[in-house]
């Protein structure tokens, strides 16, 4: 995040008191490892900077405590069966990039039918979502350590989710920087393969370049259609909470757009081979809120669908 148009995140309490391990021992036994799908899985563009960061002894005590039961490392080496991670078959949203986590507490709580896996690479962040869910008695957060691009395309299986949020993505201003940013075409490829059809993309930002890039991307990627019929910016839909890094936005002057484009009904098959997990027999379409409930393709849609024969 050094580079983005916001400032650091403050220290919300104590900073946990300077550690004694032993060199290259982990930072937190049973809890997130440094890197965690290592050189094996090397991205050399990222859409993060890795950083040293802080962490408070709340923080601290919360990932030694819950990390082993709602925490999970994007290490590629598996497919997540969902269902068996949340102990349920509710409906699953992706958030990429939850910060210091505020925000997806509090979706957590105004929607417990729906599951949020929240990834991040912030280890302050992890601990303070974890803090919050326990402390609020939400069941439905789990917290993933690593980068979301691994998570997507080596850890989930076709049609596994039914939203993704990408709040306030890291808007890497600088032009050399741009290949950075998240929402690119190829993202939005692998984005969409992951995701059911009807489900939702909903992404914010306060930086307005990067506004009118996503926009256009998204407009142009043909397994994405805009929920707005003027084809333009969304208004903020009432379930998502104002974030930290949208109100250094906002204090800034800055201006907020949503975006919120649906995934149209598949045309291929899915691309990925190991579909060892069994499909969620769930029914999202009639459980979360609306707006990320999946639509359900009258027969006619479905039988009129051009196959790629594959
Ligand atoms: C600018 S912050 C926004 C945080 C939060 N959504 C908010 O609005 O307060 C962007 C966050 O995305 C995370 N991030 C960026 N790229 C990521 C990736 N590929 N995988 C996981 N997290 C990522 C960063 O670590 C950072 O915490």
């Amino acid at each position: 995040m050094s580079d983005s148009a916001h400032t650091p995140d403050a220290p919300d309490s104590a900073p946990a008191p300077r550690s004694t391990r032993p060199k290259g021992e982990p930072r937190f036994p049973d809890g997130p490892q440094a890197d965690p799908a290592g050189s094996h899985f090397e991205r050399r563009i990222r859409s993060f900077q890795p950083r040293r960061s802080r962490v408070t002894a709340g923080q601290a005590d919360a990932l030694q405590r819950l990390w082993p039961k709602w925490g999970l490392d994007i290490d590629g080496s598996r497919t997540l069966d969902l269902s068996e991670l949340f102990g349920n078959a509710n409906p699953v949203v992706l958030e990429i990039g939850f910060g210091m986590g505020e925000a997806t507490a509090q979706m957590g709580a105004d929607d417990p039918d729906t599951n949020i896996l929240a990834v991040d690479v912030h280890t302050p962040g992890q601990g303070n979502l974890l803090n919050l869910a326990d402390r609020n008695g939400l069941t439905n957060i789990r917290v993933a350590n690593g980068d979301a691009i691994i998570l997507l395309r080596e850890m989930l299986v076709p049609d596994a989710l039914d939203g993704l949020r990408v709040y306030f993505p890291d808007p890497w201003p600088k032009k050399r920087h741009h290949k950075r940013r998240l929402i690119q075409p190829e993202f939005l490829t692998l984005a969409a393969t992951r995701l059911g059809p009807g489900a939702l993309l909903h992404c914010a930002t306060d930086w307005e370049p990067y506004a009118e890039q996503m926009l256009e991307v998204l407009t142009a990627h043909p397994d994405f259609e805009n929920t707005q019929s003027d084809g333009g910016y969304a208004p903020r839909p009432a379930f998502r909470p104002l974030t930290r890094f949208e109100g250094q936005g906002l204090d800034k002057g800055h201006v907020v757009n949503d975006l919120l484009f649906r995934r149209v009904q598949h045309q291929d098959v899915p691309l990925r081979e190991h579909h060892d997990v069994p499909s969620r027999d769930h029914h999202p379409e009639q459980s979360g809120p609306a707006e990320f409930r999946r639509e359900q393709p009258a027969p006619s849609d479905v039988t009129e669908q051009p196959t790629t024969g594959a």
